[in-house]
């Protein structure tokens, strides 16, 4: 493990296994210090060091989770950065064992506080926690970042809605551009906290413009980082919009890096942009829909609060990979759901992250066995239905 301490490239970081001959789909793995990602992967989001109702050994034994998310802007305000360093970052805190990546703050600074103030030099905002006011810089995010302890950092961005102007989307990339340069060199500048190796990815930007799309990705591509993100899609734009910019985007990042799909999405979004050549996801979506009542599967969408579950005693999901997609049926799922009973969020979120990743592992073994594009087109189909 030793020879991955250190803050430059880490040779073999990603290795692209086998890429699909009738589509961009592709199949590889990430080594990292805790552990390898086999991609294509689904990421559960964890924003506040938790993947809301979910256990460890639930996330690891259950739903085979490789890797998760947390989230800069909340750790930072809660617990705050006294307490990861004192557990000794973000792994020991939360007892999650394997790879974890971090988001930035560059969405939730602009998606979730009213009052913010942007400028060349950063974003000031206000918590929404208590009100207090805050500054995030590129180089504190950094900082930040470091302190958490995360083995994918995320650069800090600027995210404009899907309706941005073209005026405005300009302006936002060449602060995106300047605040990733600067990232990049406070990455360079420090070492990990705790001996372990953490990449920086960057992110491009561009909204739906395709001039800027593609002057994101060269601009990116340039600093030669373990992987990339594509962000500001699944953000207001048409989802055939954000299907042509990963493809802009995607023509020209490198093919030996991950490149990770920020924020997206349905499941069907995934396979899509899986055939268009992405490596990462993540999404509230399995966990947000699903303490909603709404389950993700192979045969289509169920609401669990519809009354035609009500006597329906077959298991929830008779071909989902989790124990309770046949520990439980629809029946008590409802049951549990019109209760508003805590036990209905977390049998949700079990199964439609079980779902998620049973998925992308499909993928992959589709993408090896050189039937995926067949394989996507029945189950974007399948998956479409409303049960
Ligand atoms: N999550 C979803 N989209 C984005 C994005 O564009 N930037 C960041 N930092 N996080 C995201």
């Amino acid at each position: 493990m030793s020879e991955l301490i250190t803050n430059k490239r880490a040779a073999g970081f990603f290795t692209l296994e086998h890429t699909d001959a009738n589509s961009a789909a592709r199949v590889g793995h990430i080594a990292t210090d805790h552990g390898v990602i086999q991609t294509p992967i689904f990421m559960p989001v964890g924003t506040e060091a938790t993947v809301k109702c979910v256990h460890q050994r639930e996330l690891l034994d259950d739903i085979q989770a490789q890797i998760i998310l947390g989230n800069t802007y909340h750790l930072y305000l809660r617990p705050g950065l006294d307490v990861l360093k004192a557990a000794g970052g973000l792994h020991r805190f939360n007892g999650f064992t394997k790879p974890m990546l971090t988001d930035s703050g560059g969405f939730q600074v602009f998606s979730l506080t009213g009052i913010r103030k942007l400028s060349a030099e950063g974003c000031e905002f206000r918590s929404h926690i208590d009100g207090s006011k805050h500054f995030f810089s590129p180089e504190r995010v950094m900082d930040i970042e470091r302190t958490i302890g995360a083995d994918i950092m995320m650069a800090f961005d600027e995210c404009p809605p899907g309706t941005a102007d073209y005026a405005y989307a300009r302006k936002s990339l060449d602060l995106t551009h300047d605040w990733l340069r600067r990232c990049v060199n406070r990455f360079n500048q420090t070492e990990p906290e705790y001996g372990y190796h953490q990449a920086l990815f960057p992110i491009a930007q561009g909204c739906v413009y395709k001039d800027l799309r593609e002057e994101s990705a060269r601009f990116v591509s340039e600093l030669d980082a373990e992987g990339y993100a594509i962000g500001g899609l699944a953000v207001g734009e048409p989802t055939e919009q954000m299907y042509e910019m990963i493809e802009v985007v995607n023509a020209i990042l490198p093919q030996d890096r991950p490149r990770y799909l920020m924020g997206v999405g349905t499941p069907i979004n995934i396979l899509e942009a899986i055939e268009r050549g992405v490596d990462m996801f993540d999404c509230v979506m399995p966990t947000r829909n699903g303490r909603n009542a709404m389950l993700f599967t192979a045969e289509g969408t169920m609401n669990m609060r519809n009354a035609k579950w009500a006597k329906d005693f077959s298991p929830i999901d008779p071909a989902g990979t989790s124990y309770v997609d046949t520990s439980y049926t629809k029946a008590y799922l409802h049951h549990l759901f019109k209760a508003k009973e805590f036990l209905a969020m977390q049998i949700a979120s079990i199964h439609n992250l079980a779902f998620y990743l049973w998925l992308a592992g499909e993928a992959r073994r589709h993408i090896l066995a050189g039937d995926f594009v067949a394989w996507k087109r029945d189950m974007v189909e399948r998956m479409s239905r409303r049960l």
